[in-house]
């Protein structure tokens, strides 16, 4: 990847994250905080009322109390947690503990399964009870704790069907990461682990969604490693576990290339600063029929090179404007 790529995209989001701490929370921050020794993430979701100065400070201990059983109910983290406080509602999703990788150069850690539906019996096909119908895995944007924005998609593919959860795709991208490093991790991380999921699960229907940095390494999931690139040659749609993808999804795309037929928003026609090498694309393009790319046309990342004008919140807000219009287009794929 190109020095002014890299550069361009974290200074964009590090504008965006690093600025909000100081300052008021805002809504769709990420906000990271340890409540009785477990560790929990959540997007902000206040809006129309002063916002807390700072998100840890604010949690009254009832909601602290929630969190804290959840966890002891649910270990592997995944649960949905609302509450309200001072008339506004948060919501929160609680991680996995174990989801925090050590260091950058830390080995592949084994997959680490985080429901967000009750456990159900496995569909016929599956022998092993902890595999789900539907499995989504979430390659997280840049220096997002997990699961990242994508909490908020995952919740909502899997509302309402019986046997549905997700998994984090494991890679360290937090601020001061080499990009590349960290694409090359997510890449091999995302092979393993779909790979190890689809033997163990060969009746599940995979979904794989990306988002910035974590889009970049659907791709190369897809379509072969690029710009960063590395071994992987992407996945065979004919085979194992290419051919268990039921829906792939891409949002605000570093490598996003203008006029794909799986393009959607008014980004569709403009391409980023550094777009897939054609090779890549031709090869992710396999998946076309299973594929979506959100791009909006003032997302500075994915549509850098067209006309602008530009704004960071685009890039930001995806999952506030298109849940429901992605989660929806999911499982009409998926058939439900
Ligand atoms: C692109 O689409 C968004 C969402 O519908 C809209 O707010 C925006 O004005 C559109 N931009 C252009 C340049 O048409």
């Amino acid at each position: 990847m190109s020095p002014r790529s890299v550069t361009l995209l974290s200074a964009l989001l590090a504008a965006s994250s690093v600025s909000a701490a100081p300052a008021a929370l805002q809504k769709r921050d990420m906000v990271t905080a340890v409540i009785d020794g477990q560790t929990v993430s959540w997007e902000n979701n206040w809006f129309g009322a002063p916002a807390p100065t700072a998100a840890p400070t604010a949690i009254p201990s009832s909601v602290a109390a929630a969190a804290s059983s959840s966890a002891a109910a649910n270990n592997a983290g995944g649960q949905w947690i609302t509450a309200s406080f001072a008339g506004e509602v948060f919501s929160w999703q609680v991680n996995a503990p174990t989801a925090t990788p050590a260091a950058t150069s830390a080995a592949p850690a084994p997959a680490q399964p985080t429901s967000v539906a009750a456990p159900q019996p496995s569909q016929a096909g599956n022998t092993d009870p902890s595999c789900k119908d539907v499995h989504i895995f979430l390659s997280k944007g840049w220096n997002e704790p997990y699961p990242g924005r994508q909490g908020k998609l995952a919740g909502a593919i899997c509302y309402g069907l019986d046997s549905c959860d997700y998994e984090d795709i494991l890679y360290y991208n937090a601020e001061g990461s080499d990009y590349c490093t960290a694409v090359s991790e997510g890449d091999k991380n995302g092979i393993d682990q779909m790979t190890a999921y689809a033997n163990k699960c060969p009746a599940s229907k995979l979904v794989l969604t990306g988002y910035s940095q974590g889009a970049n390494i659907a791709g190369d999931i897809l379509g072969g490693a690029d710009i960063c690139a590395g071994l992987n040659p992407g996945l065979d749609p004919s085979t194992s576990p290419g051919n268990k993808i039921g829906a792939a999804l891409i949002f605000g795309d570093n490598r996003h290339v203008a006029d794909q037929s799986y393009n959607v928003l008014n980004g569709s026609s403009v391409s980023s600063n550094d777009p897939r090498s054609p090779d890549s694309l031709a090869r992710m393009n396999k998946f076309a029929g299973v594929l979506r790319s959100y791009c909006d046309q003032a997302d500075p990342v994915c549509a850098a090179a067209g006309p602008g004008p530009f704004t960071v919140d685009n890039h930001l807000n995806y999952f506030d404007r298109y849940t429901d219009d992605a989660a929806g287009w999911v499982k009409y794929m998926l058939g439900y």
